[in-house]
């Protein structure tokens, strides 16, 4: 793996840096009330004086706040003519048109010309207490010398690399390299299989894959190069792939491949960016949808980085020097916007964690904050539920003094672990802020902060709406409920520079999933409560995606797995309440008639099958098998009778009157018991 050697003098800033920087640089010195020193370019705008009315504005006139916001935040090499052009009921949504800048430079470049020692990463190696530090300054040269390589390789600006790779260094240069010389990167996160991997590949026609030649995670080593070459034996379009080493372990190389650290050493240490346009694509991310075929959301330029930026510096009240713990991987948004993109681009530390909660204790989180001297931590609800049954000694064994916002993403948090992560990990002095954002967000869209600092914060609760954000409840005939106390479909009233733009290779599904809906808004695809006093809170998902430990997973697309076993005749997933994992995966199978198999043979085959085809974490913790499934007369599946009968919720089964045949639902409850006491403890 490429170490820090302190050779931050060998970076020679590129003439295109020091143009853009010296026009960054000057910022607006009128102030006004305590507004200049919380937001320095809202002092511009008229009117303001107030928090309250700087979220005000920038719901009312939303294109000067990011006018402004996008002048003083990034370094643009030209200005941008347009704020916006959107039109969400086309799902058209252009931000700050004629603007052209680099994403690297602004994550890089600036910060090493004020700052080069200022340590930009923290790589919490998987080994405890084997952390190493990168300062801005060699994270630009490795980034750098990747961009060169790439480009001497044949990368081309509107290329896209798929990186398979676990959080590190090397993988944060690997996107930073990208976007240097325009090319989109695909992260995929190192969990998923082959198959997985394979069918991103491909939706994303990328010619070259990054990777490493194993991983290593609570101990255990997965061989990603090995994942990578059966991935690519279906992928006709891979040419090359770069393998860097993350163990000592060497693996068979093929012509196909390239040794990553060694190609590096030889390259330039200086690497001039690539001038993109604003609305160029910055990556692809792809994600779950309610069908079974994964959705590579696009993101662009300069909206989605101002966007993870803002968010970060203001629901977290990062400040300058602090050190920014947020321990999602980067195979996921929330690894994009908060480990990578937001912090960089506001010159924070940030923090790489390769570990899982648990390795080698269930110390691991706390023991890393004392020892990094973490202010922000930013983790997920499973995780945090998890912790909680270990008890509180694993916390309190730590010095936490350093933290100053817990942060909380992904899933809903239940009240009970909010409290403990509040009063035990925060020590009942750090506000908890219950984040709620998705892929499709980009970056935070409701979250307790920021606020007036003494605003209270509501346990389980996302609360306010961010700067720029609009939300709306909808009722079932399409129309805004606009009373508080109420409950709702959850949409966008208005566009925000962080939103995705297309799905890649498909706008019209973006369109008919998005916008198509609730025309003229976008739909979230979450329901949402709003309490008397205006807060949001999250009830959870309208469609068929759930949620296991804070990953989405669409049904469909584990059921397409299931129904490939040729015993099965037809399947029914659907999610149910898991302790730790927010949802479980329970799914309901009908075998084809005539076969005679042992159901746990039979479960285990399809558990392996969805393990081998998507990923461990969506393999079915219950398989049920039944005769049929409950059908409406035309013949669809009531979903919604089997997830009232997985939480056994059998008062809630509701109108059965529709269903062809009302004892289907019999069996299925007399089912469910029976499995249900099989497995009972
Ligand atoms: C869910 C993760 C409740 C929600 C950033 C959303 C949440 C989906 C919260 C997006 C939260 C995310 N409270 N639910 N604070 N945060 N979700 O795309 O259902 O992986 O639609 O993005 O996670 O998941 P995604």
């Amino acid at each position: 793996m490429w170490l820090p050697c302190g050779c931050t003098s060998k970076y020679v800033a590129s003439s295109f840096a020091r143009r853009t920087l010296a026009s960054y640089l000057h910022v607006s010195g009128r102030s006004r009330c305590n507004v200049a020193a919380f937001m320095p370019e809202a002092a511009g705008l008229e009117g303001v004086s107030g928090r309250a009315a700087l979220r005000e504005l920038s719901v009312s006139n939303s294109e000067s706040f990011w006018a402004a916001v996008a002048r003083h935040r990034l370094c643009w090499s030209t200005p941008f003519h347009t704020v916006q052009d959107c039109d969400l009921s086309r799902g058209k949504i252009k931000w700050f048109e004629g603007g052209k800048l680099n994403v690297s430079v602004n994550c890089l470049d600036r910060h090493v010309h004020t700052c080069p020692e200022r340590v930009a990463l923290i790589w919490e190696r998987d080994e405890r207490g084997s952390e190493m530090k990168y300062t801005y300054g060699e994270l630009l040269e490795m980034t750098c010398r990747l961009g060169n390589l790439l480009r001497r390789h044949g990368v081309k600006r509107g290329d896209c690399v798929t990186i398979y790779m676990p959080t590190c260094p090397l993988a944060v240069a690997s996107m930073l390299a990208c976007a240097r010389i325009g090319a989109a990167h695909n992260v995929v996160f190192a969990g998923f299989s082959a198959d997985a991997l394979a069918e991103r590949i491909r939706d994303a026609q990328s010619s070259t894959v990054i990777t490493v030649n194993q991983g290593v995670r609570g101990g255990k080593v997965t061989e990603l190069k090995k994942t990578v070459d059966t991935a690519v034996q279906s992928c006709p379009t891979v040419k090359q792939v770069f393998v860097a080493m993350r163990t000592d372990n060497p693996v068979t190389m093929t012509a196909r491949d390239i040794a990553m650290e060694e190609e590096m050493l030889k390259e330039d240490v200086v690497c001039e960016p690539a001038v993109m346009n604003s609305e160029d694509v910055l990556f692809l991310l792809y994600t779950s949808g309610s069908t079974g075929k994964p959705k590579g959301l696009v993101h662009t330029q300069a909206g989605y980085l101002l966007y993870a930026a803002l968010t970060h510096r203001y629901v977290f009240s990062y400040h300058d020097g602090d050190v920014f713990g947020c321990v999602a991987d980067i195979g996921w948004i929330t690894g994009h916007s908060y480990v990578v993109y937001g912090p960089l681009a506001n010159g924070a530390t940030t923090v790489l964690f390769e570990s899982t909660p648990i390795y080698p204790d269930p110390g691991r989180y706390w023991d890393m904050v004392e020892r990094l001297k973490i202010n922000q931590f930013y983790g997920a609800p499973t995780a945090i539920r998890l912790l909680l049954k270990y008890g509180d000694q694993w916390v309190n064994k730590y010095d936490r003094s350093t933290l100053k916002t817990l942060g909380s993403v992904g899933e809903p948090i239940n009240t009970e672990a909010w409290e403990w992560y509040h009063r035990v990990v925060g020590d009942g002095r750090c506000p908890v802020v219950d984040t709620w954002w998705q892929t499709e967000t980009g970056g935070i869209c409701i979250a307790p902060r920021p606020s007036d600092p003494d605003a209270e914060i509501v346990p389980g609760m996302a609360m306010r709406p961010f700067f720029g954000i609009n939300p709306v409840l909808m009722d079932t005939e399409g129309e805004v409920l606009t009373s508080n106390n109420t409950s709702g479909a959850l949409c966008m009233a208005q566009p925000w520079p962080g939103m995705a733009r297309t799905i890649h290779n498909d706008h019209q599904r973006f369109i008919d999933t998005y916008f198509q809906p609730y025309p003229g808004y976008f739909f979230t695809g979450d329901g949402a409560y709003r309490s008397e006093e205006g807060y949001y809170q999250i009830t959870g998902r309208l469609d068929d995606v759930i949620n296991v430990s804070g990953h989405r997973i669409g049904t469909a697309e584990i059921e397409d797995v299931v129904n490939q076993c040729p015993a099965v005749a037809e399947s029914a997933v659907v999610g149910y309440t898991h302790s730790i994992k927010g949802q479980g995966v329970y799914a309901f199978v009908v075998l084809k008639k005539g076969i005679d198999v042992q159901e746990a043979d039979l479960s285990r085959q399809l558990n392996g099958m969805v393990s081998e085809k998507i990923a461990k974490y969506a393999s079915p913790d219950f398989i049920q098998f039944a005769k049929r499934l409950p059908k409406t007369r035309s013949g669809k599946i009531m979903r919604r009778v089997l997830r009232k009968v997985v939480e056994s919720d059998l008062e809630g089964l509701g109108d059965l009157s529709t269903l062809d045949d009302p004892a289907a639902v019999q069996e299925i409850i007399q089912g469910h018991e029976k499995l249900l006491s099989k497995n009972r403890p």
